[in-house]
């Protein structure tokens, strides 16, 4: 099995193997000669890493002279069991692991510089400086929710890079249907809601020449676990286990969703922008009918959504006025 690549700051593989041999084998306890033998540390060394994920938050039981366990599995996305569940997919190759970062979209952007292949996916349990749409934060509570990037090489040109924005929430809705039940609404071009409330969302940002792109990065929020939020977001975010009553195993959800994105990429790949374009309007229910409010940054207007152009922009019937394409900003909708 590949070795986790690592980065400045990354979670230490030593560490990532322990909780890993922890997790597959939950409440039988694992003598400390084995994890030393399975893992290629020393018994003392072995011990200062137990001290470590306690430190994470990992309930490890046990002492040195009897050997460990985990009363249950902690959802912690470690490299190699996401690697396990996603074999042979192009995601499951290079996984770069932290336990806390400032933006896994930061950290993509200069893995691409850096000619990282595509696939490339960055996660964390937290972040300190998590970006969202047009320059906000995106709220990153530790081990609640998923905040991953992943990197890719399309032949594309710019003006269709915004497409992968879109054919990521399809993927995503399509994997928290599956896994929960919920049915998450779209609403163009990177939201992803649940009741009317944000569930997730996606920023997706590039490195292009005039007319080729040379990587493009999407990061992928989703709210899965949180059981409150801070005061300003609390009336317009929610989670799955808000929303379902039930925690989800984060491992599993991102799982299904690098695995429906892959399938999802390979055939925008091949069949061009009509597949993402058709394949949204059909699953989202805001992109035609909905009465709208825009702010383009020049001016604010109303208007009904009319369908998707053929590039995947948004039409807009304004009020009295033209059928208009919404190039940028931000489109709420007006009950
Ligand atoms: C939005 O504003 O709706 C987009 C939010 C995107 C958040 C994700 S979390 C993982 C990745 N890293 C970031 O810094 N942002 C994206």
């Amino acid at each position: 099995m590949p070795q986790s690549p690592s980065l400045p700051g990354t979670t230490d593989r030593r560490l990532a193997a322990l909780l890993t041999l922890l997790s597959e084998n939950a409440t039988i306890v694992i003598s400390g000669a084995r994890i030393a033998r399975e893992t290629g540390m020393s018994r003392s060394t072995v011990w200062r890493w137990v001290q470590e994920l306690r430190k994470l938050g990992v309930h490890v039981k046990g002492q040195r002279s009897t050997g460990y366990f985990l009363e249950k599995v902690p959802d912690v996305l470690t490299p190699d069991l996401l690697r396990k569940r996603t074999k042979g997919n192009l995601f499951g190759k290079r996984v770069f692991h932290f336990f806390k970062i400032d933006s896994t979209n930061r950290v993509a952007m200069e893995l691409g510089y850096a000619g990282e292949p595509e696939g490339t996916v960055v996660m964390a349990e937290t972040q300190t400086a998590g970006r969202g749409r047009s320059g906000r934060s995106w709220h990153s509570d530790e081990g609640t929710g998923l905040y991953f990037t992943v990197l890719l090489r399309p032949r594309l040109s710019p003006a269709q890079a915004p497409l992968l924005t879109m054919l990521a929430g399809i993927s995503a809705q399509t994997a928290i249907t599956a896994q929960t039940g919920l049915a998450p609404e779209l609403k163009w071009p990177n939201d992803l809601l649940l009741n009317g409330k944000k569930a997730g969302g996606i920023l997706t940002e590039m490195h292009a020449e005039p007319n080729v792109v040379r990587f493009v990065i999407v990061g992928i929020g989703i709210n899965v676990n949180q059981e409150t939020f801070p005061a300003e977001l609390s009336s317009i975010a929610t989670s799955i286990r808000k929303e379902s009553g039930r925690m989800s195993y984060r491992l599993e959800l991102l799982a299904r969703l690098l695995t429906q994105f892959e399938s999802d990429y390979n055939r925008f790949l091949r069949e061009g922008p009509a597949f993402v374009v058709d394949r949204f309007q059909n699953v989202s229910s805001f992109a035609k009918g909905r009465r709208v409010r825009v702010d383009n940054g020049a001016e604010t207007y109303a208007g009904t959504t009319a369908g998707l152009s053929p590039e995947g922009l948004l039409l807009v019937q304004r009020d009295g006025g033209p059928l208009v394409t919404v190039i940028a900003g931000d489109v709420t909708e007006v009950r």
